[in-house]
């Protein structure tokens, strides 16, 4: 039973990985700061799995509590860190917020998985480092293109910082460049809890559809898509989840073909903004009042994930429909609402 730190644990995408990695027999150890989650949800996890990971309540940014961290939690055999700050318009607002806590912080782990001989790491990337990809679908050879915001930024630098180190010590690494998360466990009982009003489009959706803002504004239809609105790669959590699982079973078991991986992790298909709204409206049997307005800055047109290499390598691929998707993260909000 090898021991897995999770750091950010407790966060939405983090907790989903915390559940399927008990249900494979790790033993997991949480790192969480609390920032953007609850310590309800360690409860959750332990509901959830008949199983009691160990927590720490641990901001990575405090270097000496994590040097000492890993002086008292010995025999890791690896490392999922997931603990990042994540809204691309906070990151224009606050860019050294987002390079202390994004990037000081893994150069921290790294260091302690130097000392300590740590040599399996998962890092959570995003689908931000391609940008406007000139072709589609993205494969892991779509060129990489400057970031727009710091937060883009520090996944870039991040990948950097682990491609370097991975060539002089024995670390190995898969980043994982997920496409656009969405959905909740099929428990109902761990899921997305965005603070304040949600930035991404589910969240806002659901949202809207109970009652809590007045209606969705769809940021622009005057793309060049076939409906006008932008085009994502929606992917279910819990199908994400399982995908750091296979990863990390890759590199424990000495698969990966070289010492730094990124494998594209989306279900390969896209879906239109419009098409997220008519879908949500026709599983939920809700009607989302919504209008149009203009384009949010930053956004790209279309992104959606070419996922033969992660199919290949890690014998990976999506299972949930956007269908099964909506309806949960319909489900998800429903029973948040009524707690
Ligand atoms: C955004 C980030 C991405 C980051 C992810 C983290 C950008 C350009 N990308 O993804 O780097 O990894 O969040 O969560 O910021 N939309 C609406 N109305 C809304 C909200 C969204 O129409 O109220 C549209 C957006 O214009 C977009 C789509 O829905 O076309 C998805 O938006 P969102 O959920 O915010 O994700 P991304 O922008 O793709």
């Amino acid at each position: 039973m090898s021991k897995i730190l999770v750091t950010g644990g407790l966060g939405y995408i983090g907790s989903h990985t915390v559940v399927e990695l008990l249900a494979h027999d790790y033993e997991v150890v949480i790192i969480d700061n609390l920032s953007n989650s609850s310590i309800e949800v360690l409860n959750r996890i332990k509901t959830i799995s008949q199983k009691n990971p160990e927590f720490i309540k641990l901001d990575l940014r405090e270097k000496q509590n994590v040097f000492q961290f890993f002086n008292t939690h010995t025999n890791l055999a690896g490392i999922i860190h997931f603990a990042a700050s994540k809204a691309v318009g906070e990151s224009v607002e606050k860019p050294l917020l987002y390079y202390e806590n994004n990037v000081n912080t893994l150069v921290y782990l790294l260091q302690n998985c130097k000392k300590h001989t740590i040599e399996n790491f998962i890092f959570s990337s995003s689908c931000t480092v391609y940008g406007e990809p000139d072709t589609l679908p993205i494969t892991e050879d779509t060129p990489v293109k400057p970031a727009t915001s710091p937060y883009g930024k520090t996944k870039k630098i991040s990948e950097e910082i682990l491609q370097d180190t991975c060539s002089v010590t024995p670390l190995k690494t898969i980043a994982l460049r997920y496409f656009n998360p969405i959905g909740a466990h099929d428990s109902g009982l761990i899921g997305e809890l965005p603070m304040g009003i949600p930035q991404n489009l589910v969240p806002f959706i659901t949202q809207t559809a109970i009652g809590l803002r007045k209606e969705l504004n769809v940021f622009g239809n005057d793309y060049p898509t076939p409906d006008g609105s932008c085009i994502r790669d929606y992917i279910h959590v819990v199908d994400l989840a399982k995908a750091h699982v296979v990863a990390l079973q890759r590199l424990l078991s000495g698969k990966n073909k070289t010492p730094f991986e990124v494998f594209n992790i989306g279900t390969g298909k896209g879906s239109s903004v419009l098409e997220v709204v008519n879908t949500f409206e026709k599983v939920t049997r809700k009607k989302l009042p919504y209008k149009i307005v203009s384009r949010r800055a930053g956004d790209v047109i279309a992104v959606y994930a070419d996922t033969t290499k992660a199919y290949k390598e890690l014998g990976w691929k999506a299972q949930k429909t956007l269908e099964e998707a909506l309806l949960s993260a319909w489900k998800w909000e429903q029973k948040i609402r009524t707690q």
